[in-house]
């Protein structure tokens, strides 16, 4: 039987009806709309369902709906033009329609919580991400630049 929830997404409040059991992963599409976080694997493997869950990266396939009560939540859809998805853009780091809102979601959490990782933090945070098409070296790239940008920022002139 399904329970009414209020769930806060991209700053936005929602109030929707979904099952005890319903993934988050699936509410977001089916019944907000929001198909950014992909479908891949649905076991917690592949990255494709990555959101933000209060500016921490999480698997959307295996947190349930009702978790994100009094949470907030961001999906790729709210990140229209930050630094990370412009510097995906500038590197050529955009890869399938699939994986690519994950990396994404994944690295604007890594610049927010760790804005000083070095390049060995950064291979070692992309693998909760999977692409077995092409290497990560235009990933690593697009987030190399962000970090070094929010360095620059960061500097007291
Ligand atoms: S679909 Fe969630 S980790 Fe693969
Ligand atoms: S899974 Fe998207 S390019 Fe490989």
């Amino acid at each position: 039987m399904k329970q009414m929830v209020e769930l806060t997404v991209n700053g936005e409040k929602k109030r929707i009806y979904v099952r005890p059991a319903a993934t988050l992963l699936n509410t977001l599409r089916e019944e907000l709309g929001l198909t950014g976080a992909k479908p891949g694997c649905e076991n917690g493997d592949c990255g494709a369902c990555t959101i933000n869950f209060d500016g921490r990266p999480m698997k959307s396939c295996l947190t349930l709906s009702i978790e994100a009560v009094d949470h907030q939540v961001t999906t790729i859809e709210g990140l229209i033009d930050t630094p990370i998805q412009q510097a995906f853009v500038k590197q050529f780091a955009f890869q399938c329609g699939y994986c690519t809102s994950g990396f994404i979601m994944n690295c604007h959490a890594l610049a927010e919580l760790y804005p000083n990782a070095n390049e060995y933090q950064i291979k070692d945070w992309l693998q909760s991400n999977i692409c077995r098409c092409t290497g990560y070296e235009e990933i690593e790239a697009a987030i190399t630049e962000v970090l070094k940008n929010k360095a620059i920022e960061d500097t007291p002139s």
